[in-house]
């Protein structure tokens, strides 16, 4: 496993890419499953997420090519199987947005349970509430999911659950509905870019939709879906994750292709905070305030604030004077990074599903735990403005949606190493460290290798 160690107080500048969203291409890649013939897809993030999928689409028999130019080809002509494998899943819970596309093509599915999760009780109900009412026969039989159906008829459904809507759970049943008979009208749908992206790619194939990005949802069932070409959009939750970076160290970011229209609600909670925003024709421009102020915020369903940047927001809302309030409607107990954040000098206290901070002067570097994607987001962000050299273990947690996020940081004047983090690798000698930065220029070698060591000690 990984290691990160991070000397803060650099601050972010330079301009960067994001790359596609994680949250699209997953339930696209398991939609090719619903798609008769070859599916070409561009800006695929190379993630470990993705490799997960990959790897499920794979083992079911379909089969693909990474072209150098960066094009991911899918055939899913030979699949052979309509098992998603526990082994699988429980490696990434999307997987079960295989679940529709298995049941509208090929009438059954036997898929695990995803199991649980760090950032809360994570139920698929809604999801089979959905597919029932498209005629599946749905049973749990030790651990997975067996759904059939001979045919799924169109029908009105409601995807509403005690914390909004459901994003994967509207891609599952989208998907069915896509070569159902009849019309389908999913009420209470989730209306994140990331559905609407899916609906695109269903649409270029054939599939008959509207009211994307709306609540309503409104689709006519076609008998086939055909081969298509689809451009993933881009990852708004790394680009938000981007601009704290610059916010929290004081420094300026050019995000050149900032999916910006996607994040209204994340960009003006900065800017209420004192973050200076400029949307630009191509990208954003976010550079850090003067003068911070705190702030109330709800984590909610799309076009709300995103509870995928509720982690990092925090981690910024900790150096902010004053007294700040998160809560999150989506994920009630998603404040695992709170306790690891708290390690490194913030004032945090979580109340059920909401958290005061109030500000501190300063963060001290300390040996944390990633827990989840974005608490592990949230902990980098913390360390790049920390006194002193941070180490963050489990970062394998971070690579599931952010790749090589440390280049992209260490390319915009950050000090980000990724440490073998076993037992006989766990240590990294002073005369490693390249900290090859104008910044340390002035300082010997030693100075940075003893607060390495004495970070390592520490952690070890
Ligand atoms: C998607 O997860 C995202 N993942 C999550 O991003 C994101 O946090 C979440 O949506 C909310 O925006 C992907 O798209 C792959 P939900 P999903 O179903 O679909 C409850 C990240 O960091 N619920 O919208 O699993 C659920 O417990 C990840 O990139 C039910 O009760 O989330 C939650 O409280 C983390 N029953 C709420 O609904 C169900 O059947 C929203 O969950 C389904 C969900």
């Amino acid at each position: 496993m990984d290691m990160f160690c991070i000397e803060g107080g650099h601050a972010i500048r330079g301009s960067v890419r994001v790359e596609g969203s994680k949250n699209a291409a997953l339930p696209i890649l398991a939609a090719t499953l619903a798609v008769d013939g070859k599916v070409s897809l561009s800006e695929i993030p190379q993630l470990q997420d993705v490799a997960t999928m990959n790897a499920l689409l794979q083992s079911m028999g379909a089969t693909l090519e990474q072209h150098s130019d960066g094009t991911l080809v899918v055939d899913t002509t030979e699949v052979h199987t309509t098992l998603a494998p526990y082994e699988l899943v429980r490696q990434m819970r999307a997987s079960v947005c295989v679940l529709g596309p298995l049941l509208t093509r090929f009438g059954k599915a036997r898929v695990s349970l995803p199991g649980g999760c760090n950032i809360g009780h994570r139920p698929i109900d809604i999801h089979l509430r959905g597919l029932a009412a498209l005629g599946a026969d749905i049973r749990i039989e030790s651990g997975y999911v067996v759904a059939e159906a001979s045919k799924l008829q169109g029908a009105e459904i409601d995807l509403n659950g005690l914390n909004g809507p459901t994003v994967t759970g509207t891609c599952n049943v989208m998907v069915a509905a896509t070569r159902a008979k009849g019309r389908t009208v999913i009420h209470n749908a989730a209306r994140e870019p990331e559905v609407v992206d899916l609906g695109r790619f269903l649409s270029a194939a054939g599939a008959r939709i509207e009211g994307l990005g709306t609540s309503t949802i409104e689709i006519i069932g076609v008998e086939q879906l055909q081969s298509v070409n689809h451009c993933v959009i881009p990852d708004r939750i790394e680009a938000a994750t981007l601009a704290i970076a610059a916010a929290i160290t004081g420094g300026e970011v050019l995000i050149d292709n900032a999916p910006k229209a996607h994040m209204e609600a994340v960009l003006e909670i900065l800017q209420r905070i004192g973050v200076t925003v400029e949307i630009l024709e191509t990208g954003l421009r976010v550079a850090a305030g003067t003068n911070y102020q705190p702030v109330e915020f709800i984590a909610e369903p799309y076009p709300g604030i995103p509870t995928d940047t509720q982690a990092q927001l925090m981690a910024l809302l900790t150096l902010v004077p004053g007294e700040s309030r998160i809560t999150d409607d989506v994920f009630p107990e998603r404040f695992m990074h709170a306790a690891e954040l708290i390690r490194m000098g913030a004032d945090i206290q979580v109340r059920g599903n909401s958290a005061i901070v109030r500000g501190v002067s300063c963060l001290s570097a300390a040996p944390v735990m990633a827990s989840d994607l974005r608490a592990s987001a949230a902990l980098v962000l913390a360390a790049l403005a920390a006194n002193g050299v941070t180490v963050i273990r489990r970062v394998y947690h971070l690579n599931r949606g952010y790749r090589a996020f440390e280049d992209k940081l260490n390319r915009l004047g950050a000090k980000v190493l990724r440490v073998d983090d076993s037992p006989t690798g766990g240590s990294v000698p002073s005369s490693h460290i390249n900290w090859n930065s104008a910044s340390h220029a002035d300082k010997p070698e030693d100075t940075i290798g003893d607060e390495w060591e004495n970070c390592i000690a520490t952690e070890f």
